[in-house]
């Protein structure tokens, strides 16, 4: 072995050989004579846990990522040994575990090629000053590797090349390759060879990840503390990879329908009249939006759970009112409780000893907005059901839809760090800790509270909150923005990869501050990033407000017909923008899929970074650059037909692409169906009396799906939602759709509104359900038709 020749090794300890096995059902031990032992559990036959331990025995088994619902079992497992090695066998990976080091190698079962295998593996450095080991683990590259995930890291989608950290930061107008910044999220990808796996390496502590950037064939990861424990998921499709990694980690319920309209914000709209002017100019111009956002002006002194008397003397009324207008109101709250004897929440609080204290015993004492601040610590359990106490009044009474949790990196002002002191001591749900080893999961256990608080007030309606700092399996409770972004075209660019980045790291439901946080868009780059941001799954404008506005109408009136135009469109799209959540949420399906993640054999995929594909069939690419009439982009391979003018055009080769100011690339997969809602001011402003569906032609088959029920609530979950799959089979004189319903909600429309596109036939003759319409029965005009009915058939002939 190479131990001990380069600098970086030294001070480095390895496994010796291996001395014992022992197999309990589906968790094997190896043990070595120099006192580690490798545990492997196999959860599936394509998803392997190892975990290792140097002191003869492992820690609690307890992580905050792990989804209790998370799939189990396999269809095969045999462990064979030789001389060299035991040998672990599933029905889709073979594992070997070296005798001689512990080394690791994993193969296909298909087809015995390799997939991934240790450098020097498991391998680790003692501290003195941490207290502990630094658990390292490296991996041989493969040729022609690439690697994805990771988060929310603004840098190149493939990570190749490139070192990071996860510990979440507070990272105001951060930049292209600011590392870290809010989130830690230590999973990746691998892909080669047209096989992809995945590394969850699921320790909070501080950890880095390096992928060929030290060495250029070794990819490893560490951390400053806590056990190696990582799970390895084998696709050979990363669509796999990261739907396995989302089923361990969980997936959100589905959010109210509102929630994916447009959402308005600023640092801050204030006083009430400022509010009501605001949501009036929405109403006023037809512009759609459906929430407004309270940021910390809204409160007393910055101090959560109360409302600023001068300036929002009655919120019960003004929520009320808003609320009749459509709007959904939705307000801050951060982690820090401002030091006031007369304030409730902080009392209550000290009495009750809920809040993080130093190693010394004193509280954990910080600056925020509020000034000095007390921080609750959420991995306490009372202390989180406490704290989803606090929103009753908010919530039931007050009538607030969302809550908006910042600042839980956590943040402190003027600080080294800008965070807690290393020495802070968490409960961390029963395995007291320090703050090194909690740090990175306290947002998510702020954000988790959060969530059972509206869940519980808002019941029986869904709770919405978002958060800004984040752990993996975060999604199950909430959705996210990137945090303070600049309005820059940059940053337009960084938001786009950032939201696929989280999609393919588990976390969908994501969007940036549209128009950029910090500093002031002009019209026409707000006018480009409404048009990428309608199609993040999150859609929100936020600024500093520092600068200026940053409303639809705050530039000229072009730029407000362009931002209209937009978020109609999203309007219309939104039972396509539910389904493609009702598919993350039950099947862990990613909403956004870049375009590796869509075609992994097309290599030239691999390094392209605008272009993705929104759901599962309409592709978009954002203009990130100032007066453009368009751009180059990339077409994935296959059938596809431009949104606007409806141009057939065959995939695999870049091409440009015209996008004047009141445009942007927009492609349609051949043989989509894409469902339509009438555009609406609001969700639930009208009762949808038609569904669109706007069909595109393919010579073959394609399937689509619609997912709906009542919008909001729970009756879903007892089997009120109705999905319909779509099944199209088009030839040269024929197109046939046939439609197989689920569920026992009923729509309220059942009038259909087919516009069939790319049909390379004149239409002679159209049969509904096996039967012969006159074509002026169906008003077909312009390749249009209109079924006044439920159906489950129809042909289209030539
Ligand atoms: C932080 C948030 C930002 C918010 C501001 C004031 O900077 O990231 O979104 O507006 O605090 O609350």
């Amino acid at each position: 072995m190479i131990l001990n020749t380069e600098l970086e090794y030294k001070g480095n300890l390895f496994p010796s050989n291996i001395t014992k096995y022992s197999k309990d059902v589906d968790v094997l031990h190896f043990s070595t004579s120099n006192n580690v032992i490798l545990k492997l559990t196999v959860l599936r036959d394509s998803v392997l846990r190892f975990t290792y331990t140097t002191v003869g025995k492992f820690e609690r088994d307890f992580s905050y990522a792990i989804d209790e619902d998370a799939s189990r079992g396999y269809n095969h497992l045999e462990i064979t040994d030789d001389e060299e090695k035991y040998v672990v066998t599933t029905s889709k990976l073979i594992c070997h575990i070296h005798k001689s080091d512990l080394r690791i190698s994993l193969y296909d079962a298909a087809d015995n090629k390799i997939i991934c295998e240790d450098e020097l593996g498991f391998h680790w450095e003692e501290s003195y000053e941490l207290g502990g080991d630094i658990v390292k683990m490296s991996k041989a590259a493969q040729n022609g590797e690439s690697y994805y995930g990771l988060g929310d890291k603004p840098e190149h989608l493939n990570l190749k090349g490139r070192r990071f950290e996860n510990w979440a930061t507070d990272s105001y107008a951060f930049g292209k390759h600011t590392d870290p910044i809010y989130k830690a999220i230590p999973f990746y990808t691998g892909l080669h060879n047209g096989k992809s796996y995945g590394i969850f390496f699921d320790n909070t502590f501080r950890t880095y990840f390096d992928f060929c950037s030290e060495r250029r064939n070794v990819t490893s990861f560490w951390a400053q503390g806590g056990e190696m424990n990582y799970y390895f998921i084998y696709g050979p499709k990363m669509q796999d990879v990261v739907k396995n990694y989302t089923d361990l980690t969980g997936t959100p319920e589905l959010p109210p329908l509102w929630a994916l309209g447009y959402h308005q914000c600023k640092w801050s709209y204030y006083p009430e009249s400022n509010v009501k002017e605001i949501t009036a100019k929405f109403r006023e111009l037809q512009i759609p939006c459906d929430a407004i956002y309270l940021d910390i002006d809204y409160m007393e002194g910055f101090r959560c759970f109360t409302w600023s008397k001068d300036y929002f003397p009655d919120p019960k009324r003004m929520v009320k009112e808003l609320a009749d207008d459509g709007f959904k109101t939705v307000v801050i709250i951060d982690p820090g409780i401002k030091i006031d004897n007369e304030y409730s929440v902080f009392r209550e609080g000290l009495e009750k000893d809920y809040f993080c204290k130093r190693a010394d015993g004193p509280y954990m004492k910080g600056k925020v907005w509020p000034g000095e601040c007390y921080f609750p610590d959420f991995t306490r359990p009372e202390v989180r059901e406490w704290w989803a106490g606090l929103f009753k009044e908010l919530i039931e009474d007050i009538g607030v839809k969302g809550v908006w949790n910042d600042m839980n990196e956590p943040a402190v002002m003027d600080v080294p760090g800008k965070t807690f002191p290393p020495d802070v001591r968490h409960d961390y749900d029963g395995n007291p800790c320090s703050h090194n080893k909690a740090h990175n999961i306290y947002g998510m256990q702020m954000a988790r509270a959060t969530y059972h608080g509206l869940k519980r007030y808002n019941y029986p309606k869904r709770p919405f909150v978002i958060t800004r700092s984040a752990y993996s399996g975060t999604q199950r409770y909430t959705s996210t923005w990137m945090g303070d972004n600049v309005a820059t075209w940059e940053h337009l660019q960084i938001a786009n990869i950032q939201a696929q980045r989280l999609a393919l790291s588990g976390f969908s439901f994501a969007g940036s501050d549209i128009g950029g946080f910090a500093e002031q868009p002009n019209g026409e780059l707000y006018a480009r990033w409404i048009q990428l941001g309608v199609f993040h799954p999150f859609c929100r404008t936020h600024s500093s407000g520092d600068h200026g506005e940053q409303e639809p109408w705050a530039f000229d009136t072009e730029i407000t017909d362009v931002v209209r135009k937009f978020i109609e469109i999203r309007y219309q799209l939104l039972p396509y923008l539910y389904t493609a959540f009702y598919q993350y949420s039950q099947d862990n399906v990613p909403m956004l899929k870049s375009l590796v993640l869509f075609d992994q054999d097309d290599v030239q995929t691999h390094y392209r970074i605008d272009e993705f594909i929104f759901g599962n069939q309409i592709l978009v690419c954002p203009i990130n650059e100032p007066n453009a009439k368009g751009r180059r982009m990339y077409i994935p391979r296959g059938e596809w037909f431009n949104y606007w003018n409806k141009e057939q055009v065959s995939g695999g080769k870049e091409m440009w692409v015209d996008a004047d100011l009141d445009s942007m690339p927009i492609f349609v997969k051949a043989g989509a169906i894409i469902p339509k809602y009438p555009i609406q001011q609001y969700v639930g402003e009208k009762v949808i009396e038609e569904l669109g569906l706007d069909v595109y032609y393919k010579n073959g088959k394609e399937d689509s799906e619609l997912y709906e029920d009542a919008d909001d609530g729970y009756d879903y979950t007892k089997g009120r939602y109705s999905l319909k799959k779509f099944n199209l089979a088009g030839s040269e004189d024929k197109l046939i759709i046939r439609i197989h319903k689920r569920g026992q909600y009923v729509t309220t429309y059942n009038t259909f509104k087919v516009n069939l596109y790319g049909l390379p036939f004149e239409v002679k003759s159209i049969k509904v359900d096996n039967e012969y319409v006159d074509l002026a029965d169906v008003k077909f005009e312009n390749n249009s038709l209109v079924i006044s009915k439920e159906f489950t058939n129809l042909q289209i002939k030539g």
